[in-house]
């Protein structure tokens, strides 16, 4: 294994008693919006969801018209399909219009759909995190056992258009560095886009979009947790008083 484990990232979601942050899901969202859509989908996240990060109907409308989606009839005559302005029922699109098109843009790779990255991949957010703010040079390169990656594989070079990131498993991806330098997003709450900061934000927005209803199963299992003991108390206490003259 010559790939680093992700870096550290702590998230208010984390742990057991995790709530989403939402002014850094705003954010997250931005990043999304304005550098990750211009190549990721996000089919299972449809733009009304959004109002559960606080945005309001009238803006989550606004936001869906700044997308063109197919509609699904075909002309007949010429194969061509149609678009329209998105609506919030709509999902958030792809932005090629089929795989080969994607490939065609990409040096023959396909940018996954962002809506469940965070579950499918090991290392989940601070996967995410650790790719977008791990590209560097692969001279001097070296994994966690110290090795040099150029004395192991003297040949081992970055192909042509591929980009080498420690953190990616085969080390070298199709994806250019999207978050370059810092101040690529202008934050609406004030933040400093770092491209940390950034980084940051975009993975605790996939965190959500991965499992939007987080919350509430925090909530169900604290609940259950309580109940559980409880219980066990009334049924000690119980056991007690039905043993009590017995000795
Ligand atoms: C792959 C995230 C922007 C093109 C990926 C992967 C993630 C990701 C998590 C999967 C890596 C893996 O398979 O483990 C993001 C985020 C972005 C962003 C959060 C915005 C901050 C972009 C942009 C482009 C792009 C702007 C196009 C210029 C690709 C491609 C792949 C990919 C082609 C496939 C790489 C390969 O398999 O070699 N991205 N991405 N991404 N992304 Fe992005």
């Amino acid at each position: 294994e010559f790939h680093k484990e992700p870096k550290a990232l702590h998230l208010a979601s984390d742990g057991a008693f995790g709530r989403f942050d939402k002014q850094q899901l705003q954010r997250g969202f931005q990043v999304y919006k304005e550098v990750c859509s211009a190549c990721h989908s996000m089919n299972l996240v449809a733009f009304r969801n959004l109002e559960a990060l606080g945005y309001s109907e009238a803006e989550v409308k606004a936001i869906a018209n700044q997308w063109q989606t197919e509609v699904p009839s075909i002309n007949p005559d010429t194969g061509e399909t149609a678009t329209r302005k998105a609506i919030p029922a709509d999902h958030f699109p792809s932005p090629y219009p089929n795989e080969m098109a994607a490939r065609a843009a990409n040096n023959n790779a396909v940018p996954p759909d962002l809506s469940l990255i965070t579950k499918a991949r090991e290392g989940g957010a601070a996967y995410v995190y650790s790719l977008l703010t791990g590209y560097r040079n692969q001279e001097g390169y070296r994994n966690e056992k110290g090795e040099l990656l150029l004395q192991k594989f003297p040949t081992a070079k970055t192909p042509p258009n591929l980009h080498f990131n420690p953190y990616f498993a085969n080390l070298n991806l199709a994806m250019p560095p999207p978050l370059a330098s810092d101040g690529q997003v202008q934050f609406a709450d004030g933040t400093r886009p770092t491209v940390d900061q950034m980084a940051k934000d975009v993975s605790a927005f996939l965190v959500w979009t991965a499992e939007p209803n987080l919350e509430r199963r925090h909530a169900a299992g604290l609940a259950v947790a309580i109940f559980l003991l409880l219980a066990t108390i009334l049924g000690y206490l119980a056991y007690r008083n039905t043993w009590a003259e017995a000795k």
